[in-house]
């Protein structure tokens, strides 16, 4: 039987808390899909909010233009033959069904990268838990914004009890056989 040919057009869409590892991730995949030549763009939440969504900010309504947005430029990045990895929060399970009608059932790997906000607080990479406790930054998500565990995530990684290498050969062997049916 020939292989599916859908990896061609394939979004890996990392979800979860600040903090809770999608970046560092997304950076391993972007990695070692180089290293095996496959073509591959990254698109990060924190990169598209300094320049084509630099316009927004974190109320639910932004967050889910900057979703929006951000699906439409993975899917035209898809469709070019990039395997095509986004990390974003997107919080709200209404936010992760819109990338996903944005682009496409089949061509959506949804990766929940969990991590409890207690752990994630503790991590405090950017400093930004602090400054939401003290309510410097406003809407922070897991704090005074909401966070919906995903509902229908196709792969689950636990950043606490995983190791990166682990987290990235349990991703890339997802997706694998998602493309070898
Ligand atoms: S999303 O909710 O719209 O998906 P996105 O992933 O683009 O968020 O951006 C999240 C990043 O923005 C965080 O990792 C953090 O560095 C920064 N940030 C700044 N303010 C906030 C906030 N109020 N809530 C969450 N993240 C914030």
């Amino acid at each position: 039987m020939e292989p599916k040919t859908i990896s061609q057009s394939m979004v890996i869409w990392l979800t979860g808390l600040s903090g809770a590892g999608k970046t560092t991730l997304a950076t391993g995949l972007e990695k070692r899909l180089i290293e095996s030549n496959t073509p591959v763009i990254l698109l990060d939440g924190d990169v598209l909010r300094e320049g084509l969504n630099s316009n927004l900010g974190f109320s639910e309504q932004d967050r889910l233009e900057n979703i929006r947005r951000a699906a439409e430029v993975a899917k035209l990045f898809a469709n070019k033959g990039f395997l095509t990895i986004c990390s974003f929060i997107t919080p709200l399970e209404q936010m992760r069904e819109l990338a996903k009608k944005i682009i496409g059932t089949d061509h959506y790997l949804e990766v929940f990268v969990d991590c409890s906000i207690e752990t994630c607080e503790k991590r405090d990479v950017k400093g930004l838990y602090r400054k939401a406790r003290l309510n410097e930054v406003k809407n922070f998500t897991g704090i005074s914004s909401g966070f919906e565990k995903p509902l229908n995530p196709a792969l689950v990684i636990n950043s606490e009890q995983q190791t990166i290498d682990e987290s990235l050969d349990l991703i890339l062997n997802f997706y694998l056989s998602k493309i070898t049916l």
